[in-house]
């Protein structure tokens, strides 16, 4: 991971650069003292039930916060996002928030926000860009960590295996973040085990209907598979139905390790048809709004905030399972 994801450096001369401009030139200049904090928000999509956890977490944090939100669905497609993006500049709201589909591309359209003196928050996802004065702060998960951790369930659960144990991985939207860093984080974990082998892995773009397609071709390819490692819970959903629908047993023939930790997967654990469950929270709103506020108001944030994530067995899904918000 770049080092944009492991600096803690606060932003506090940026920040305030980017306060003074909004209130002398662009972004609220004229909207004056008494108006509504403005922002606007550019969502990768609705993808996944992580995903409507997280608009519904930022439309209800916006309301809640008295904050008016222009919010934007891109429907996976960068192309969309930088639309968005330009409009809110047009529309010269106060801060810019987004959660980038993918990693890479962003730097001319960020730059035409910064020199608009516009600041932009990016939320759950990050980008590659060199030039960090593109962005205030970032706020989301550590996806390599949570990669990590499974791989060293996976680690844990085999360590008294001798033979190969065969992998299949499904991937992520091709590109993002959290696709990268998850296949990453995960080949980190198991890298000193040989007896892992990640025999099939392809994107799946984070949806139910393609991960049960991915899935049935990886059965009909694959003579031997263990273990289904999915980058998210939708994927790992459709594939439960492609393996009952090939007549095998999810969570016992086929071993399921999953990310996100939405209910309809605690259902499924529950049901024991998924393994382990790495939580990625969606119910980012409320901080989103308060660093906005901070942002405009010319206070320091952090460059980095990272959200405090567990992870699941079935037991521990299973009891959580009734208070489970997402
Ligand atoms: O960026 C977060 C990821 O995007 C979630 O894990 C996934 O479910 C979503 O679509």
């Amino acid at each position: 991971m770049s080092k944009r994801v492991a600096s803690v450096l606060v932003t506090g001369a940026m920040v305030a650069v980017l306060a003074a401009c909004g209130s002398g030139g662009g972004g609220s200049a004229d909207k004056g003292s008494g108006h509504k904090l403005v922002v606007g928000f550019s969502q990768v999509g609705a993808e996944s039930g992580w995903r409507t956890a997280n608009t519904k977490s930022i439309q209800e944090a916006a309301k809640k916060a008295g904050v008016e939100l222009k919010f934007s669905d891109a429907q996976q497609k960068q192309e969309n996002q930088i639309k968005a993006i330009r409009s809110f500049i047009q529309q010269k709201v106060d801060v810019i928030a987004f959660s980038p589909v993918v990693e890479s591309g962003w730097d001319t359209v960020l730059k035409e926000a910064k020199d608009a003196h516009i600041p932009v928050i990016l939320t759950d996802r990050a980008v590659d860009s060199k030039d960090e004065s593109l962005y205030v702060s970032f706020l989301g998960s550590d996806f390599v960590e949570e990669g990590k951790k499974a791989g060293e369930w996976l680690v844990k659960e085999y360590a008294a295996a001798s033979g190969d144990v065969n992998v299949v991985q499904l991937e992520g939207t091709t590109g993002s973040a959290p696709a990268n860093d998850r296949k990453s984080g995960f080949a980190d974990a198991v890298k000193g085990e040989p007896k892992f082998k990640v025999v099939a892995s392809q994107t799946g773009d984070f949806t139910r209907a393609k991960g049960k397609e991915v899935m049935q071709a990886f059965l009909k390819s694959q003579p031997k598979i263990d273990v289904l490692y999915a980058h998210n819970d939708d994927m790992a959903l459709g594939a439960i139905q492609a393996i009952e629908e090939a007549g095998r047993k999810p969570g016992t023939d086929i071993k399921i390790v999953s990310v996100d930790g939405v209910k309809d997967a605690f259902t499924a654990m529950s049901q024991g048809k998924i393994n382990f469950d790495v939580e990625c929270n969606p119910l980012l709103g409320d901080q989103l709004m308060d660093l906005a506020k901070k942002v405009k108001a010319g206070e320091q944030v952090p460059r980095r905030i990272k959200t405090e994530e567990g992870t699941f067995t079935p037991e521990q899904a299973t009891a959580a399972l009734p208070n489970r918000q997402y």
